[in-house]
């Protein structure tokens, strides 16, 4: 729909940044399925509603901020990354993006792995009950305590991540009297389309050990030769909120030249390689992510082309989704507490939130749609800046959006996609507390991580 629709025309929208949205969407109170967990709907009194409950009823029993998150669709995307990739490769779902003993439950339930990068994380798997040799970790500098306790604990794999812990996990699992299944993680030179500190495959960085200069094929040669150690395979991941296939099509063909050469070398073929995750989901309307079973078709093409061609056979893959699993099937909910009309500038709208609960849009610049969802509003469209309660002016939790102009304090408002690394990286910033997860499936609503309380605060104050 053009401006002219709005026949006074959308409220500031000369001041949008160039190659932001190009203009208001054609009906404010629509929802994009594609930016909306699976079971949101609007419905006949213009109320959102998430698993059949209303947002208004949600926010009154389990309070503003919040998020809530629609276990269906987080099944069914679980569901769908297993089936896409079928019996010969695993799906590690990465739980840095969000975790908790519930999600680890729905996990296990779903068949899906897991993969940890802390020990805090690891606690979590295992106390939820997700079987050892279904988890990985990873870190770049994991403690001894942290690798003791996995390799312990039977853990699948650990994947190797400097030539240091080459040999820290091969002397933990010796003097535990054990043989630690291992991956080696290396940096294959891409450069992935992404935000410079959420890339991860570009040579200067902190992670894996690069593949130039023969560094991973001399960390091949030192593994294979500790007791400690049975080197399955190779890991790369080069970065995150990435659309482009390409730069996993050039990933998986150097992994697999790199097989060839440990192949060539030692005459052994590893089992196993791991292209790790990155798969870009839609924050707005502008993005067009691919759907699970298109990614799994086109990195099992590479590499059994790459695989034939060398003569190889072909490795068990697998993949560590996160963002792409829990992203989408999570909104917060907020308040209006105050609207702030900047005259030939900008509204801004400030919720009972912010940058403790999305600490993205200040860190990456990231983008975020935003619905008003308490009721519906024939109000022409304003550019809005959603901001939070925090004491900063970079407390942004979406930069340009447009809401009816008639937004007001005590509306409730929505911003979709926050799934994935938003309760993850939350924090207590101005002593904030940190909002509650809630699960709502079948018309039924249950907390999985409740709402911080202060008493939570002052326990950790000793003084
Ligand atoms: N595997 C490894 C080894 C990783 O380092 C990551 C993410 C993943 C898998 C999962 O990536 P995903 O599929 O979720 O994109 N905090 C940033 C993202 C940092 C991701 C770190 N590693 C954000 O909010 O965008």
């Amino acid at each position: 729909m053009s401006r002219s629709a709005h026949p006074a025309g959308p409220r500031h929208a000369d001041v949008l940044p160039e190659g932001h949205y190009a203009g208001p969407p054609a009906d404010l109170n629509t929802l994009d399925p594609q930016i909306w967990s699976r079971t949101v709907r609007r419905n006949a009194d213009g109320v959102v509603t998430v698993g059949g409950l209303d947002v208004r009823a949600l926010a009154e029993e389990f309070g503003t901020p919040a998020y809530f998150l629609d276990e269906d669709d987080f099944r069914a995307r679980c569901r769908a990354w297993k089936d896409a990739f079928g019996s010969d490769a695993d799906v590690f779902y990465a739980g840095k993006a969000f975790l908790s003993r519930a999600i680890v439950r729905w996990l296990n339930e779903e068949g899906l792995h897991l993969d940890v990068c802390s020990g805090g994380e690891l606690a979590t798997a295992l106390d939820a009950g997700m079987p050892a040799e279904r988890i990985a970790l990873h870190g770049n500098n994991k403690s001894v305590e942290e690798i003791t306790r996995a390799v312990e604990a039977g853990i699948g794999r650990i994947v190797l991540d400097s030539f240091q812990e080459i040999v820290r996990v091969a002397h933990i699992a010796e003097k535990l009297g054990k043989r630690q299944r291992v991956q080696i993680r290396v940096t294959v030179g891409v450069e992935a389309h992404t935000h410079e500190f959420i890339a991860t495959a570009h040579e200067d960085q902190k992670f894996g050990i690069a593949l130039a200069e023969g560094q991973a094929a001399e960390a091949v040669r030192r593994a294979l030769k500790l007791d400690g150690l049975e080197l399955i395979g190779i890991h790369s991941h080069i970065g995150s909120q990435i659309f482009d296939m390409a730069g996993f099509e050039v990933s998986a063909r150097r992994v697999v030249q790199l097989l060839t050469e440990v192949r060539d070398e030692h005459g052994i073929e590893l089992p196993e390689i791991d292209l790790g995750g990155g798969l870009g989901i839609a924050y707005t309307s502008a993005d067009d992510p691919r759907e699970p079973h298109e990614i799994a078709k086109a990195l099992g093409e590479i590499v059994t082309k790459e695989c034939e061609a060398a003569g190889l056979g072909v490795p068990r893959l697998s993949v560590e989704p996160g963002r792409a699993i829990v992203g989408p099937t999570a909104f917060t909910l907020y308040e209006v507490g105050t609207v702030k009309e900047l005259e030939g500038l900008r509204t801004y709208v400030s919720v009972d939130g912010g940058m403790s609960d999305n600490i993205r849009t200040a860190l990456y610049d990231a983008e975020y749609s935003v619905a008003l969802v308490s009721r519906t509003s024939d109000a022409e469209p304003m550019l809005s800046r959603v901001v939070g309660k925090h004491c900063e002016s970079g407390d942004i939790v979406v930069r340009d959006a447009f809401l009816p102009s008639d937004v007001a304090p005590g509306d409730l408002l929505a911003v979709p996609a926050t799934g994935a690394y938003c309760r993850s990286m939350a924090s207590n910033y101005n002593h904030a507390l940190r909002p509650p997860v809630v699960a709502v499936r079948d018309g039924a609503a249950r907390v999985i991580v409740r709402r911080e309380t202060e008493e939570d605060l002052l326990r950790l104050d000793v003084g």
